[in-house]
């Protein structure tokens, strides 16, 4: 029995997680910043990180005794260190390497992308791997082939704005709010998907890369008029508004859907594993179950738990980490960008 304290700071949650064997969560603490960063319409990374500092040494405490375990019962240490907002991600880097070496434990540094990858196993009593991967987030939107945990290989990527970032900033533009996922998706679901036609852009034939910053420009003209910035919101009633939120939604959906159909089959790959924010989405996940079940692919979704940022999703991934015998030192550093992966054997 391994148990893995897992930690993540990229972003604007504050988590810390206990996992056993990579499976049984013991305990999964988030503590959300949205309603700090809601009046400035996105994440303030300086407000982030003195709340991340606030708060971090409350969150962890918590995570081990809601799981009932001493910190020296820990076996591993994980943590999210790359990629993130730098001065978030060093909060979470320092404890845990602070911890590890208090305790004697190997620290395991975590690309948070991976962890989203990975997060469907969580609930599954079989590894689902090999397999594709697509993950969604506010800061990424990308496609993997993951042969196992320690060896994910990047298929394709947004070229521009991530998946979240383009609800979060049509959001913005219909005036609806912040985070703009949750609040688009609800008011979609009082709109006719197919009332307005919004583009899908699928790039080159064969392509894997996403660009969403023509539907965002195309959802602005429409609210506005051609070339204009301000002055249509007024005009629109709550109907309009719900038609455009879900006319954009059913475009954004219908091309991660196609993308990742396309990446399996690229692959050659008989199984789908889905996670990231955007993936807590009702229509996307009805219409991944549909197209899959439709090819006769296995699915698998991240639990809506595990979908946005969260400390179990951190710990189970390290899990994976150490029984490949990837450990990291007690020099790793956070890095705001993907690095080369930083893999040291026992
Ligand atoms: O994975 P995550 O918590 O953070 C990153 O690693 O980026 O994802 C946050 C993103 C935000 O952009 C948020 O608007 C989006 O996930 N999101 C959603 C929904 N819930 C959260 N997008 C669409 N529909 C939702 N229901
Ligand atoms: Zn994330």
């Amino acid at each position: 029995m391994t148990a893995v304290l897992g930690i993540e700071t990229s972003c604007d949650e504050t988590a810390a997680a206990v996992v056993i064997d990579g499976r049984e969560v013991r305990s999964n603490i988030v503590l959300s910043q949205v309603d700090l960063h809601r009046k400035y319409g996105g994440v303030v990374p300086e407000i982030a990180s003195r709340a991340h500092l606030e708060t971090f040494d409350q969150v962890i405490a918590e995570a081990l005794s809601d799981a009932g375990v001493r910190l020296d019962e820990i076996d591993a240490v994980a943590v999210s260190s790359r990629p993130g907002l730098v001065t978030c991600l060093i909060i979470g880097v320092t404890a845990a390497k602070a911890l590890a070496w208090s305790i004697g434990k190997p620290l395991l540094a975590v690309n948070h992308v991976h962890a989203h990858v990975t997060s469907p196993a969580i609930t599954l009593a079989d590894p689902p791997w090999p397999a594709v991967a697509l993950v969604v987030s506010g800061g990424h939107t990308s496609l993997y082939y993951l042969s196992d945990p320690a060896h994910i290989e990047l298929m394709g990527a947004t070229t521009d704005d991530a998946c979240g970032e383009a609800f979060d900033k049509v959001s913005s533009i219909l005036g609806l709010g912040y985070p703009g996922g949750p609040v688009i998706e609800q008011a979609a679901a009082k709109g006719h998907p197919q009332a307005i036609n919004f583009p899908r852009t699928m790039l080159k034939r064969g392509s894997l890369d996403f660009s969403f910053s023509g539907i965002k420009t195309a959802v602005l003209y429409h609210v506005h008029g051609f070339g204009k910035t301000s002055g249509g919101l007024e005009k629109l009633s709550g109907g309009e508004i719900a038609d455009i939120a879900a006319g954009f939604q059913a475009a954004v959906i219908d091309v991660v859907i196609a993308k990742s159909m396309l990446a399996v089959a690229q692959a050659g790959a008989n199984t789908l594993l889905a996670g990231g924010g955007v993936l807590a989405n009702s229509v996307l996940r009805g219409g991944l179950e549909d197209a899959c079940a439709r090819a006769g692919i296995a699915l698998h979704l991240a639990d809506r738990a595990y979908c946005t940022d969260n400390g179990a999703m951190i710990a189970a991934h390290g899990y994976y980490l150490f029984q490949a015998g990837c450990v990291s030192q007690l020099d790793e550093d956070a890095h705001s960008a993907e690095t080369n992966e930083l893999i040291f054997s026992r």
